[in-house]
């Protein structure tokens, strides 16, 4: 059994290892506290595993993203959203009698009640929809009420999958005035999301293959990445055994923050503002290497990645492909791709392995696709949501499962008398 050894205060103490299938290696302190009276000291969990996991594996060294061990290159060329839901969520891909079920039972569950339509009348056209979608996902548990019934979670499961769609396309709707589109049973997951965001009752919508191919393409790569932020949001708020719709209304609101799923916004804001500035990138660079000019280059830089994200280097090929298809020329892309080259030589960038990560280049394609800039982190939230429900189901049903409770270091006042007011 390998193990570790740990001096501290004149003993030695013995922690076993845990070893995982790529040979990842643990070091186990869950009985650190009782064996030494000491904890580990870790802000932002840099270096701490929170949980055992079969969903996705990333090696943030060799750029390597795997979902249940497939490669992210092949599930992106060879498979559909659809098929990646299912095979994140139950753990293999799907025979195409699996996959047809599946597919049936999504789409029989896209409505949403009527009842739910009112909550969207109460908010203000300008609120940034990820309020909505946080709060829309957790108000599904009034009208699904979770039990403890496999069965009733699964067919959750299906719901929130089916409706989240319909939930972002109808605050997009109500956010421009427009009257809702109704999901349709006749058109793919995809498309029917582009259906509702785009058609209009008085004329026909022409749904682009390309467009619709795209759409698929960066929801097959943002639907897992292990334990990031939001999908620790997730298991944190599941470990009390808060419902999914709750769990995942917290991670929506995790998502939302520009360091995470909010770069996407941020980075196409980040160019718009360069390229008002007569594309003068040199001065961004500059600025983003000044700790005191407050200025990041958004869309560069990652937790685990130290070296290239390999959903960017496909975004990056695939926003020029879908451009070209749709006879669009967009300045960004030219200066994105500007950036990235300058960053990529400067020391700075390079000393600190910043490359550009999954949100650099995920907003050209979605302003190819007229899908508005607020609405960029929704798209996020809708690739990210299988990988959410399937860390929350394997959370649910580990038996070693325990309430989250990190510790703390206090550093705060020691003990000292109360002063009454008059004393003061
Ligand atoms: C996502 O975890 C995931 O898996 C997330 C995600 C997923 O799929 O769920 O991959 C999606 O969230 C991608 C990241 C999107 N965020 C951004 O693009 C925002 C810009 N990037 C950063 O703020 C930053 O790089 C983070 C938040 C992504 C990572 O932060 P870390 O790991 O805490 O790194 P850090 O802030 O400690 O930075 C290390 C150094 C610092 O400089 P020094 O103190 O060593 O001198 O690098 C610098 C930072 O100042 N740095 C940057 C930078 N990112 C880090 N400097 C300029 N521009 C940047 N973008």
């Amino acid at each position: 059994m390998p193990i570790a050894t740990l001096q501290l205060n004149g003993s030695s103490f013995e922690l076993p290892l845990i070893v995982g299938s790529e040979e990842e290696v643990g070091i186990d302190i869950t009985k650190l506290r009782a064996m030494t009276g000491a904890i580990v000291y870790d802000p932002g969990y840099g270096n701490t595993g929170s949980c055992e996991s079969s969903i996705t594996f990333i090696n943030g060294e060799e750029g390597i993203l795997r979902y249940r061990g497939y490669p992210i290159e092949q599930l992106a060329q060879q498979s559909d959203f659809v098929e990646v839901c299912y095979l994140i969520i139950y753990g293999k891909l799907p025979t195409k009698e699996e996959y047809e079920a599946f597919r049936t039972k999504l789409t029989r569950h896209t409505m949403i009640h009527e009842d739910m339509k009112k909550f969207f009348e109460g908010y203000p056209r300008s609120g940034h929809p990820m309020a909505v979608m946080s709060s829309m996902a957790t108000s599904l548990s009034a009208f699904y009420p979770e039990v403890d019934d496999p069965e009733e979670i699964d067919l959750n499961i299906i719901r929130l999958l089916a409706k989240f769609k319909t939930i972002a396309a109808f605050s997009y709707k109500k956010s421009i005035g427009q009257p809702y589109i109704y999901p349709r049973n006749d058109l793919s997951y995809t498309a029917d999301f582009l259906h509702m965001m785009f058609a209009v009752p008085a004329e026909p919508y022409e749904i682009s293959d390309v467009v619709a191919r795209a759409l698929d393409l960066l929801l097959i790569l943002h639907a897992d990445h292990e334990q990031n932020c939001s999908t620790s949001t997730v298991r944190m708020v599941g470990s009390s055994q808060a419902n999914l719709f709750a769990s995942v209304g917290a991670g929506v609101c995790a998502l939302w923050g520009p360091l995470h799923g909010g770069a996407n916004q941020a980075v196409i804001e980040m160019l718009e503002m360069i390229h008002a500035d007569g594309d003068n990138f040199q001065k961004y660079i500059d600025m983003a290497k000044d700790k005191d000019s407050g200025f990041r280059l958004m869309g560069f830089g990652h937790r685990v990645y130290k070296n290239f994200d390999p959903r960017a280097s496909i975004l990056k090929k695939s926003a020029a492909e879908v451009l070209e298809a749709m006879g669009q020329q967009d300045p960004l892309l030219h200066l994105a791709r500007r950036l990235e080259e300058i960053a990529l030589h400067d020391e700075f960038f390079v000393s600190r392995k910043l490359y550009p990560n999954v949100d650099f280049y995920s907003g050209i394609l979605y302003r190819a696709m007229g899908i508005p800039v607020d609405m960029f982190t929704v798209m996020f939230a809708l690739g990210r949501l299988p990988g959410w429900i399937a860390q929350w189901k394997e959370m649910r049903s580990d038996p070693s499962t325990r309430i989250n409770r990190p510790r703390q270091i206090y550093t705060g006042a020691t003990e000292r008398d109360y002063v009454p007011m008059e004393r003061r």
